[in-house]
């Protein structure tokens, strides 16, 4: 029987209710299809810094580097720790050294659920770079307090970087319909976005199959609210993908719908596994928090670990559950409820 060692990281606030419940999902698709996921509890969160002065242990991610998937809830408790602190302490290291540059987002809309369009009909992959580009955290503040200080921070653009990303959606795009959007601002900014739009041109080549559209991010916002039907995979910058994958997210009901995969594709280290909401501290603890995001983000865990037809049977739950109402509405169903109507979905 195949057997997956996971870490757990829940994180902060809801994060912790949505990991025990898509946990209880995917434990349950593991009994059926016959392989089984050893979790390993990491309490990593703000609660720790404030005990321990970090994220995580100063050999965290040398601990998680022998794990085949690591599943986390949400990171962030601003009135505990700075934003800024608590981030680059324990999520945006573990995306940049594991070399998981491929933010793997879908957006369509469940059955059941409605989402603020009159158009129903879009499912849109959105691909985003993790690992640098305007996040890369390169920069500084001198003079600082003063009247005089300056702030500086330079967005990163590698060549190594970009090509992967590129390819990797373009890779996408071939096993769907055949479509890329590559998103920038290279009207406006003339050096690391023209340099982008190259090499989508020089990628595009290896793909004669697939047809690709250069589009600026004003108008790609646009497009996604008129015309999301037009959509296949699109492909952005950390920043820009941050953004439209949080638009998506709107557009497929809300951030309780919102799956994401931050893969390694050379599978050298493994990829992570969460939902795109935060940790929502003024909900959290209450139980009342849609794990759906979760359990869809666990299935993409379960697709990449190879276990295709768990992972295409825990959606197809979820699906069975919002064709039913279940989880479709805030406030109408409890975290543990959805949960249990999906494992209910998956039996039958
Ligand atoms: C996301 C989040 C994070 C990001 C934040 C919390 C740093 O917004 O996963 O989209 O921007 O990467
Ligand atoms: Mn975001």
């Amino acid at each position: 029987m195949p057997r997956y060692s996971i870490a757990l990281i829940p994180g902060d606030g809801i994060g912790i209710d949505v990991v025990d419940a898509a946990m209880a999902v995917l434990n349950d698709a593991a009994i059926r299809f016959g392989f089984s996921l050893e979790t390993t509890r990491f309490e990593w969160s703000c609660d720790y810094y404030l005990q321990t002065g970090q994220m995580m242990p100063a050999d965290g991610i040398e601990t998680l580097r022998s794990f085949d998937g690591i599943f986390l809830g949400a990171v962030g408790w601003p009135a505990k720790v700075p934003d800024s602190v608590s981030l680059h302490g324990l999520l945006l290291p573990i995306r940049k050294a594991f070399k998981q540059y491929a933010n793997i987002r879908p957006h369509r809309l469940l059955p059941g659920v409605r989402g603020p369009l009159r158009s129903e009909k879009f499912d849109i992959l959105c691909i985003r770079e993790n690992t640098e580009g305007e996040y890369a955290g390169a920069g500084g503040r001198v003079h600082q307090g003063t009247a005089d200080e300056v702030a500086v921070e330079t967005a990163i653009f590698t060549r190594a970087g970009v090509e992967r990303i590129i390819r990797f959606a373009f890779e996408q795009a071939r096993s769907r319909r055949c479509h890329l959007t590559s998103v920038t601002k290279s009207n406006a900014q003339k050096f690391s976005m023209v340099f982008w739009d190259e090499v989508t041109r020089e990628v595009a080549r290896d793909f004669p199959d697939v047809t690709v559209q250069l589009i600026h991010i004003d108008a790609m916002a646009a497009k996604m609210v008129l015309a999301p039907e037009s959509l296949d995979v699109v492909v952005a910058s950390n920043l820009f993908g941050d953004i439209l994958t949080d638009l998506g997210a709107a557009l497929q009901g809300g951030l309780g719908f919102a799956a994401s995969a931050n893969i390694c594709p050379d599978r050298s280290a493994p990829s992570m596994f969460e939902p795109v909401h935060g940790s929502a501290p003024d909900i959290a603890g209450k139980g009342i928090a849609n794990p759906i995001a979760a359990i869809w983000s666990g299935a993409m865990m379960l697709d990449h670990l190879g276990e295709k037809d768990a992972a295409a049977a825990v959606l197809s739950a979820v699906a069975a559950s919002t064709a039913n109402g279940i989880g479709c509405t805030p406030g109408t169903h409890t975290t543990a409820q959805i949960a249990a109507a999906v494992v209910a979905a998956l039996e039958t």
